[in-house]
């Protein structure tokens, strides 16, 4: 039976054993739990802590720059954000099937790290986000012995790959868990409350062929969607919501015109650990206003649908 403040005391002390003087690299993904681990690194050993943010292009919008933001502006913490989106999109070009859509940006995503990290020099340490459910998941995420559902984006090899021993200070916690921690350490709610996010981002909310054009779509759409929820008092209801861009053309009218353009789907699921999922039950007058302002404002999207397929036997993203 422990406080946060406990355990935050107890893993600074945990940190500082295991570190010594060494140097610890962290690969932040833009998400709640490398930059919940990063801070609590930070404060246990200070400048031996290097981040990397391997900024792939895929995030949501204004997402990247919050990190940024966060680290250099707020902790002062060293931070290595590269920029690597054409790259990113230069190889995802013609690609549409979803486990290769995974494996290359986890494979690129690596070798970028990799690139990154040599140039730090010197590190011992990788840090990562580590939760408890991924650490049970990838033994039994399936229910089944060896099914590969999805290839999950991670930095899982890389220890080995780059004779690095670990540092993973949110190995016990869930996720609830680590957002109390993350408000404890000083992050901003709002940063802390964010909901997740995969490693491969927007590519796996695009069935099809992921494009620059597509990207944008998606974003403006998504960020409508976000920002009804928020006004109506819903995000932290949800586990995940967010908005995938399909590769379906449907037609439709506007003024006095014919349109021919892309339907969008729209999901919110409720969930503990992400093993298993609920749709969320909008009250009733806020998809058709989402939809309505969606399509009047985002050009390329003339119709909107909403997923209500729980997990299982539906994944809770669409690749
Ligand atoms: P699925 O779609 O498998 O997702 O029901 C379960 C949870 O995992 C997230 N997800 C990922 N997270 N790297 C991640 O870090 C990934 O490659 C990845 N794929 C899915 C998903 O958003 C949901 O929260």
């Amino acid at each position: 039976d422990w406080t946060m403040a406990e355990f935050r005391g107890a893993k600074i002390q945990e940190i500082r054993e295991q570190v010594g003087k060494g140097r610890v690299i962290c690969g932040l993904s833009g998400g709640v739990d490398s930059a919940v681990a990063a801070v609590l690194i930070h404060e246990a050993i200070g400048e031996q802590l290097t981040c990397v943010f391997v900024d792939h292009g895929l995030m949501r919008s204004g997402e990247a720059e919050q990190v940024v933001s966060l680290f250099r502006g707020h902790y002062n913490i060293p931070l290595v954000h590269v920029d690597v989106a054409d790259l990113f999109l230069g190889g995802l070009a013609g690609v549409t099937d979803p486990e290769a859509k995974r494996k290359f940006i986890g494979k690129t995503f690596i070798e970028v790290f990799e690139a990154e990290a040599s140039k730090v020099g010197g590190a011992e340490f990788l840090a990562q986000g580590t939760l408890y459910p991924d650490v049970i998941e990838s033994v039994s995420f399936t229910g089944g012995p060896s099914v590969t559902i999805k290839s999950h984006h991670n930095v899982g090899g890389l220890p080995e790959r780059m004779n690095m021993k670990l540092v993973e200070p949110l190995r016990e916690l869930f996720k609830d868990e680590v957002r109390e921690l993350g408000r404890e350490l000083g992050l901003p709610n709002a940063f802390v409350g964010r909901h997740p996010f995969p490693g491969p981002g927007l590519a796996i909310r695009i069935p099809g062929e992921v494009t620059q054009e597509r990207c944008d779509i998606l974003r403006k759409a998504d960020a409508i969607y976000l920002e009804e929820i928020k006004n109506a008092g819903l995000y932290d209801s949800i586990w995940q919501a967010f908005a995938v861009l399909l590769p379906v053309r449907t037609v439709g009218v506007m003024g006095d015109g014919r349109t021919y353009d892309s339907v969008l789907a729209l999901r919110a699921v409720t969930s503990v650990d992400g093993m298993t999922a609920e749709v969320f039950d909008f009250p009733g007058d806020f998809l058709p206003r989402v939809a309505t302002r969606i399509v009047n404002e985002v050009r390329g999207v003339n119709r909107v649908v909403y997923d209500y397929t729980s997990k299982p036997p539906g994944t809770i993203e669409w690749e």
